[in-house]
């Protein structure tokens, strides 16, 4: 399995974002770091591997594509949450959204600014949001709440942030997407550090594999009521087009959840 779709470097199954098969996770110097740290470690990697046009096919074939029916249209004020070097906020605004993005790496907030889009891009953690109380009717955490700390605090900072009724969108690795060493103790928390390399690209993918329901208690202690909760996979005539992605019609490698406030 594979968080994105890149191959590992040891022979194995397909990489949990969706590459062909190669390798498993790797120990990180960044390891014994706080996500947010790590992150701004892998800033420049990250930008390579989002930014390369054509590499990144789970993002653009699959997950995004799968991901975008769930969004409500444009409202008063969108807020980006782990927003990255900015792809997703781009896309939204393109929608007509008006977009304000907030990351932890103030490296890829400073890169997600000057790439345009957002009427903002804010330096600042989930779990502290640098936003009023009941400003965004809409908050996108695409691929970001396993990538944070403390996800539970996150989400309870959407809520706060949301207005009444507002809609928390959010794409996260698949709980069952993890290495086969994380399989079991499936209700433990994982650190994960997963290396991949792909087209001369490499990244390594901070993030910690937890269970399910710490999503889901999260948002039920927040108030949220999950209207959606979907397994995107690639049809026939995707994995025709774009072979890369024929182990995500095996095996769930995404899961989305719309949720009201
Ligand atoms: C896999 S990237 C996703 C970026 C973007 N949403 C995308 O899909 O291109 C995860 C992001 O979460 C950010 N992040 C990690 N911990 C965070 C926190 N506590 N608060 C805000 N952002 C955080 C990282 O810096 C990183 O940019």
């Amino acid at each position: 399995m594979m968080r994105t779709g890149a191959p590992r470097s040891r022979p194995g199954p397909p990489d949990r974002f969706g590459n062909a098969a190669a390798g498993g996770s790797v120990e990180s110097r960044f390891m014994a770091e706080q996500l947010a740290q790590a992150w701004e470690h892998r800033a420049a990697e990250w930008i390579a591997w989002t930014r390369t046009a054509g590499h990144d096919v789970y993002f653009s074939e699959l997950n995004w594509p799968s991901f975008t029916p769930l969004l409500p249209p444009p409202g008063r004020l969108t807020l980006d949450l782990g927003c990255g070097e900015g792809r997703v906020g781009r896309l939204l605004a393109s929608a007509g959204h008006r977009v304000m993005g907030v990351d932890s790496s103030p490296t890829l907030a400073r890169r997600a600014h000057e790439a345009g889009g957002y009427e903002r891009v804010l330096h600042g953690s989930g779990t502290a949001l640098p936003v009023r109380t009941g400003s965004a009717d809409l908050i996108v955490a695409f691929m970001s709440l396993h990538d944070m700390d403390d996800p539970a605090a996150a989400i309870s900072e959407c809520a706060r942030v949301l207005t009444p009724g507002g809609l928390l969108c959010a794409a996260i690795v698949h709980p069952l997407n993890r290495p086969a060493e994380h399989l079991t103790p499936y209700f433990a928390q994982h650190r994960l550090a997963e290396h991949v390399e792909t087209n001369g690209l490499t990244m390594t993918f901070e993030a910690i594999d937890r269970p399910l329901d710490t999503y889901t208690r999260a948002l039920e202690a927040a108030g949220f009521v999950i209207e959606s909760l979907r397994e995107p996979r690639p049809d026939e005539a995707a994995v025709r087009s774009e072979p890369r992605l024929a182990p995500a019609a095996q095996h769930p490698f995404f899961l989305h959840l719309r949720c009201r406030r």
